[in-house]
C-alpha cells in the first residue's frame, strides 16, 4: 500500500529571518513510523508546523491525504501534539475535558457528545494509562502524566495521522512504555505516524524509518541510525563508509 499521507517537495521554512529549512523534501506513506531526529534547534519542531500548516512554507509544496495544503480541511484526520502544553496554566479542565476536546473536530462544537464520543475518550484514557485520573484536574498532574493527556486527546479523535513533537520528553520509562504500547495498537489498527524524538527508547522497535534534520535539511532518510553510546564504547570499530552522513548531535561521534 502506498497512498501517500504527507508530501513536502522542495520546501523552505522559516520565520521572519532566513529560511530553518531549505529545499526538504519527505514523503510518508500510509502505516509508516516515521521518526525526525536531530540536535536541538535544527528544524524538527519546524518542519512539522510546515507539514500541518502552522507554518507558511516559502517555496515548494506540502500535500496532505493528497490534498494541497492550503485546499486541506479534514483536521480530523490528523492528531497533533505539541511539544510542549501551552495554554491550560489556570483553566480548570479535568483530564477527561481535556481529552474529550480532542473529539471536537469530529463532532462539532455545538452537538453534544454521543456513545461512540464517550467510548473513544474512555479508550484513550486508558492507552495511556490515565483512566484513574480522568476527574482530576489537569493542573494537578505531573509534568510527564500532562504530556500522556495530550497524547489521549489526539488518540481519542480517532486520527489517520498522529503527529507527535517529543511525546515522551520528560516522561518516564514505565509512561514512555505505556506510550508505546499505545502507538502500537495505533499502528497496529492501520495508522500513520510522525514523531519528533530526541531518545527513542521503547519506541525503538515501531519506528520503520527515521529522517535526521541538521543545518537546514534532511541529511539522512533511512534506517534509525545508532545512537551515540554505541559508537562511544570503545570496543566500537569505526569503519561506516557513510559516517560522514551522520550529522553532530546526540546521534553521532
Ligand atoms: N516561533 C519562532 N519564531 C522565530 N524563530 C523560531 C520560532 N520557532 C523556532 N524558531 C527558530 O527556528 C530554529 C529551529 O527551531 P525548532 O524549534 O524547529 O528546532 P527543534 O529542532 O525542534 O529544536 P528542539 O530539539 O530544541 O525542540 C531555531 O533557530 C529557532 O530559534
Ligand atoms: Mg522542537
Amino acid at each position: 500500500m502506498t497512498t501517500p499521507v504527507i508530501q513536502v517537495a522542495h520546501a523552505a521554512v522559516g520565520y521572519d529571518g532566513p529560511p530553518v529549512l531549505r529545499d526538504v523534501s519527505l514523503d510518508v506513506t500510509a502505516g509508516e513510523v516515521v521518526a525526525v531526529l536531530g540536535a536541538n534547534g535544527s528544524g524538527k519542531s519546524t518542519l512539522i508546523r510546515a507539514v500541518l500548516g502552522l507554518v507558511p512554507i516559502g517555496a515548494g509544496s506540502v500535500t496532505l491525504f493528497g490534498t494541497p495544503l492550503r485546499r486541506f480541511r479534514q483536521w480530523h484526520r490528523i492528531g497533533y501534539v505539541p511539544q510542549r502544553l501551552g495554554a491550560g496554566g489556570g483553566v480548570p479542565a479535568t483530564v477527561r475535558e481535556v481529552v474529550a476536546s480532542g473529539r471536537l473536530a469530529r463532532r462539532g462544537v455545538l452537538r453534544p457528545p454521543g456513545r461512540a464520543d464517550r467510548e473513544a475518550v474512555a479508550a484513550a484514557l486508558g492507552a495511556v494509562g490515565l483512566a484513574d485520573r480522568a476527574g482530576d484536574p489537569v493542573a494537578t498532574l505531573s509534568g510527564g502524566q500532562q504530556q500522556r493527556a495530550l497524547i489521549a486527546r489526539a488518540l481519542a479523535g480517532q486520527p489517520e495521522l498522529l503527529v507527535l513533537d517529543e511525546p515522551t520528553a520528560g516522561v518516564d520509562a514505565g509512561s514512555q512504555e505505556a506510550f508505546a504500547g499505545a502507538l502500537r495498537g495505533f499502528v497496529n489498527d492501520g495508522g500513520t505516524v510522525l514523531l519528533v524524538a530526541h531518545e527513542l527508547g521503547p519506541l525503538r522497535p515501531l519506528i520503520s524509518r527515521a529522517v535526521v534534520v541538521h543545518q537546514g535539511g534532511i541529511v539522512h532518510d533511512g534506517a534509525v541510525p545508532e545512537p551515540a553510546g554505541h559508537h562511544a564504547d570503545p570496543d566500537h570499530e569505526h569503519v561506516h563508509p557513510h559516517c560522514d552522513e551522520e550529522p553532530a548531535g546526540l546521534w553521532s561521534i
